[in-house]
């Protein structure tokens, strides 16, 4: 059988790239889904590590939650199926500001933002790209690094869409985090984190909760996660090899040249010269 053509696996909605696990019926019925007070979204771009915070998040409660696939992910019968969910919701989504439905916002619900430098996130991502059957065949990091700076991958533009949220960055009931950070001194932002959940957290657990969440716990954790893809908090594969890679910072400079590397500091600075970042 011949591989899957681009237009099998992308479709495009409101000028954004979605792969067509993402069905256009749910994309466009978004702002009909019935949100919760009580919903954590756990906000990501691609590979910014997502899984990560997904982990920490669900272990610092003692309660029952359900970790769902992003909310963008299925089809129509997802409203429905989010519905179902009994217990806490922690619900994961690449959708940029603009995209996220309303009634989350009207709700106040709380949400976490993680970023990481968009050098290595573009790495990852063209790993991810490379390794796996349900996204669009790239044969060399140079084609992937400009489909990256032009915005032409799943979720489209990093910058809008680090954009779109950092705008909100005061919204008190968004938290923002960095993956830097989070290798840098993981405790500190798991207590940051756990804070802003309004859970009380001591600190023996906390140190608990980040030696599980460390790369080679996670990794080797098969457990834990449904292996039916559409289940999990990546929704495109429920391969933990293409998840959790290699966990570094900095692995942008085992890939781009030094012409890249100017070219991305010139884009960078350009769409980013109103950021704080
Ligand atoms: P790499 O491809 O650079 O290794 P996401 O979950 O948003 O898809 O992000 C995946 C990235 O987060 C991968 O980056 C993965 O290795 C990294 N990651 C996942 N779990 C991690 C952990 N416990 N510690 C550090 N990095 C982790």
């Amino acid at each position: 059988m011949s591989n899957p053509s681009e237009a099998d696996l992308i479709h495009m909605f409101k000028g954004i790239p979605f792969t067509t696990r993402s069905s256009p019926e749910l994309l466009k019925s978004l702002h009909t889904i019935h949100a919760r007070e009580d919903d954590v979204l756990l906000v990501s771009y691609p590979k910014s590590g997502t899984h990560w915070l997904a982990g920490v998040i669900t272990k610092l409660y003692n309660t029952q939650v359900t970790l769902t696939s992003p909310i963008e992910f299925g089809d129509i019968s997802k409203l429905e199926e989010l519905n179902k969910v009994s217990s806490k919701r922690i619900i994961p989504t690449h959708l940029d500001y603009n995209m996220l439905p309303p009634n989350f916002k009207n709700k106040k619900c709380k949400m976490i933002y993680i970023s990481r430098n968009p050098k290595d996130t573009a790495v990852s991502m063209y790993h991810y790209y490379r390794d796996n059957p349900n996204l669009p065949t790239i044969d060399t990091w140079t084609a992937f690094f400009d489909l990256f700076l032009k915005g032409d991958v799943v979720c489209g533009s990093w910058f809008d869409h680090f954009l779109s949220w950092e705008e909100h960055e005061n919204d008190k009931n968004i938290l923002f985090l960095f993956y830097e950070d989070m290798k840098k001194d993981l405790p500190k932002i798991v207590k940051e984190i756990s804070v802003f959940l309004a859970l009380n957290v001591s600190d023996n657990d906390i140190q608990d909760i980040c030696k599980k969440s460390s790369f080679s716990e996670m990794k080797s954790d098969t457990e834990k996660e449904n292996s039916d893809p559409n289940h999990t908090v990546c929704a495109l594969t429920s391969n933990r090899k293409l998840i959790f890679r290699k966990g570094a910072v900095g692995d942008w400079k085992n890939h781009f040249t030094p012409k890249q590397n100017r070219r991305f500091e010139e884009i960078f600075n350009e769409k980013m010269k109103f950021s704080k970042m």
